[in-house]
């Protein structure tokens, strides 16, 4: 059988690897040039390298294994070499790791950036100033608090700051 790999990374090289393996023929796609050629080299004759859409036209079966980001512009691009033909999509949605740099994350229960900044201040007063006790009890109830207020919205510090911005007192 004739397949197309369109997205020959970790998933769709290892996949491929084994379909060629079973005696089928096989097109790994790449968007670089000199990796198409690598592929058709190294993996033989019944492995050949091409564009994705190559991949498309060649299979009577595709698989698609690309990033999900890309899987919808892809998808429109490659429309017409895949109709009618056995579509095999491996693509998962999932979040990537640097997300979290703009989504809310809990540290000890609080918001991070409360908890950090919290604990920045306290540390100041109690290894700074050297008032250990104050320093303590600052960080301690500053953290119960923001726990407390997380637990109820975890997107609290927004709620307040968007309050404070609009005020209820203007509105109709
Ligand atoms: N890895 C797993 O265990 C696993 C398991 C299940 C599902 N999946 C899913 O399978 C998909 C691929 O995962 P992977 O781990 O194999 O990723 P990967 O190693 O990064 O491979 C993705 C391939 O897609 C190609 N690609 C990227 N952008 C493209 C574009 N705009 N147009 C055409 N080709 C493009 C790249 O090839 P070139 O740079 O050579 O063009 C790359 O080799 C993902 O959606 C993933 O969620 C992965």
């Amino acid at each position: 059988m004739k397949i197309g790999i369109v997205g020959a990374g970790w998933l769709g090289g290892t996949v491929g690897k084994a379909w060629l393996k079973a005696g089928h023929q096989v097109l790994f796609s790449s968007r670089h040039p000199d990796k198409q050629q690598r592929v058709a080299a190294a993996l033989g004759p019944l492995a050949s390298g091409g564009t994705a859409e190559e991949a498309a036209a060649f299979g009577d079966v595709v698989l698609i294994s690309v990033p999900y980001r890309v899987l919808e512009a892809l998808g429109q691009e490659l429309q017409a070499s895949l109709a009618g033909k056995i579509v095999l999509d491996a693509c998962n949605p999932y979040a990537p790791m640097h997300r979290s740099l703009t989504e809310i994350m809990l540290l000890g229960g609080a918001p991070r950036t409360v908890a950090i900044a919290n604990g920045t201040l306290a540390a100041a007063i109690g290894l700074g100033l050297r008032l250990w006790l104050p320093g303590l009890l600052i960080w301690v109830i500053g953290h119960m608090a923001a726990v407390w207020a997380a637990k109820r919205d975890a997107q609290f510090v927004d709620v307040v700051r968007r309050h404070l911005r609009y005020p209820a007192h203007l509105s109709a």
